[in-house]
């Protein structure tokens, strides 16, 4: 099975290129991070990849589980285990977490052909899954990140993760401007979720994200490409002399 592979991607914003013959393949299991300068593409690239319409394809192929995924929406894509977890996450007053997430689930489970969960079976997983990652029950019965703060978005975001259960997650700098205990919160929750099934790309600007994730591959992305790829001792190098030499 080909899980992703993306071809020869061309991208615009408003008549801009912004990825420019883009290609990456990420095999089912593997972590991969991209580093890169501010405006290489880098959140084009995760918005592409999860289904954003804001951004024009105009050219070029993405595979993921053997589909043509950009002939699916943003639902379907999600429905298919792709998975974006957001820079500035979205408040949503209001809509209240444990029946939006049993509606995500159930809508994934109903497209895999299997029973959806009743709402007595969905609060019992979600009340495991949320002990697990050290989330008390008065966090289950709040509106979507509406008045969080930045430590308990993150904590949400790795119980939306570990509840969907996602086979493709892409974090797209999810640890700007985080604490430490906050950037503890996503790598332990990335560490504790990873298996040989699912893959993840994270995008970073941080070696320090990377020394706790250990990524199979480091990627540095400029003006839309990636120009070098390697191992963890891309990241050092980058940590120590920036993207100068890229
Ligand atoms: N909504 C938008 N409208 C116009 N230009 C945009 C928009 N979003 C991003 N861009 C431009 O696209 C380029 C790449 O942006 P982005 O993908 O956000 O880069 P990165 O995440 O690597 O910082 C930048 O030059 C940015 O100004
Ligand atoms: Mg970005």
């Amino acid at each position: 099975m080909i899980f992703l592979n993306i071809n020869n991607l061309n991208v615009s914003i408003e008549g801009k290129k912004i990825l420019d013959d883009f290609n990456l393949t990420i095999n089912q299991g593997e972590v991969h991070a991209i580093m890169g300068p501010n405006g290489s593409g880098k959140s084009t690239l995760a918005n592409v990849l999860a289904g954003n319409e804001d951004y024009e394809v105009n050219s070029g192929k993405i595979i993921f589980k053997d589909q043509d995924l950009l002939g699916l929406n943003i639902e379907e894509r999600a429905q298919i285990g792709i998975f974006l977890a957001f820079q500035y996450p979205v408040e949503i007053p209001g809509v209240n977490i444990t029946p939006f997430l049993q509606a995500s689930i159930n809508s994934k489970l109903k497209n895999e052909n299997k029973p959806e969960l009743d709402t007595l079976s969905f609060a019992k997983l979600l009340k495991e899954k949320a002990k697990d990652l050290g989330i008390g029950p008065d966090m289950l019965k709040r509106s979507i990140n509406t008045g969080f703060s930045g430590g308990e978005k993150k904590r949400y975001e790795i119980l939306q993760m570990s509840v969907l259960n996602p086979e493709f997650t892409i974090f797209d700098e999810t640890d700007s401007g985080l604490d430490v205990d906050a950037l503890r919160i996503v790598t332990e929750g990335i560490n504790k979720f990873k298996n040989d099934n699912n893959s993840f790309l994270i995008i970073t600007h941080y070696q320090k994200l990377l020394d706790y994730i250990n990524p199979d591959y480091v990627h540095v992305m400029r003006n839309g490409k990636i120009l070098k790829s390697g191992d963890i001792s891309l990241a050092v190098e980058i940590e120590k002399s920036g993207y100068q030499n890229f």
